[in-house]
């Protein structure tokens, strides 16, 4: 297949990000990954589909390892035509023990970490009059849920940032969108919620099946492709029918 560029995807080492690395690689993209640690196993997944493959171990929390991975992509890897800002972490925490040092990593990572890889995209896109910018919320944020206040505060600050970043790129052929995951099967999230939570939101969803990792990346795969050109600033819940907007 001809490659559609390269897609951009940060935490792709595991869970959800390694699901969008391998459906975008099979979609025709090569694929660039920026995590903490190696993505072994996300490079074989990707170059078993014939597609090139780059990483570099990036915190997205720091300016300088942001802008220098932007200026290492384009010349390893040239065109970047995607960027998905999956990286994140989700620690349970009641709002009484969440201390100051919690609640800023957790903003860091999540919101932060999207701002900056964003800015170190976005210029090449611009360059190229194109890009399709994908960001990860969560289904959580429209629900009643404990535990989670700095959680949802920084996915909220996603959405906010992706409608605002999405006005000003549009007229560069840039779209920016959320996708927001319902509890999906990912080893992390399988561990922390357990499947107790797994077996009781099946009750809750209109279509009651677990929702996969390659749920998401089907939504994604569609985020980045040119069919979705008309689509931007909006967040797309992907949970089977659980919660509406
Ligand atoms: N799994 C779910 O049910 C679910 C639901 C809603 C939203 N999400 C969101 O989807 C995204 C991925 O979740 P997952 O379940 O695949 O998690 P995961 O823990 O399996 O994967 C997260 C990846 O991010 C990387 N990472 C962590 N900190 C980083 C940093 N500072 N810089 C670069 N990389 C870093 C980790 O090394 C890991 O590879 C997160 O943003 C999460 O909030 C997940």
């Amino acid at each position: 297949m001809k490659t559609k560029g390269t897609a951009v995807i940060t935490g792709a080492a595991n869970g959800l990000g390694q699901a969008h690395a391998v459906r975008l690689a099979k979609d025709g993209f090569d694929i660039a990954v920026a995590d903490i640690v190696e993505p072994n196993e996300t490079r074989k997944l990707v170059e078993a589909e014939g597609k090139k493959f780059f990483s570099s171990i990036v915190d997205v929390t720091s300016e300088e390892a942001t802008k220098d991975f932007a200026i290492q992509v384009k010349e390893e890897m040239g065109i970047v035509t995607a960027l998905i800002n999956n990286a994140g972490i989700y620690p349970h925490a009641l709002f009484s023990e969440l201390d100051f040092k919690l609640w800023k990593k957790i903003l860091d990572i999540n919101l932060d970490g999207t701002f900056l890889m964003s800015k170190a995209f976005v210029p090449q896109m611009i360059e190229n009059n194109y890009g399709r910018i994908v960001n990860v919320a969560s289904t959580t944020f429209f629900m009643n849920v404990t535990h989670g206040s700095a959680y949802l505060a920084s996915k909220g600050g996603i959405i906010g940032l992706s409608r605002g970043l999405a006005s000003e790129v549009g007229a560069n052929g840039i779209t920016v969108n959320v996708i927001a995951p319902g509890l999906t099967d990912t080893k992390m999230n399988r561990k922390l919620a357990g499947d107790e939570a797994f077996e009781s939101f099946l009750q809750l969803q209109a279509i009651p099946k677990n929702l996969q990792p390659e749920d998401m990346s089907a939504t994604v795969s569609f985020l980045v492709s040119e069919d979705s050109a008309m689509i931007t600033g909006q967040t797309i819940i992907v949970d089977g029918g659980q919660i509406r907007i």
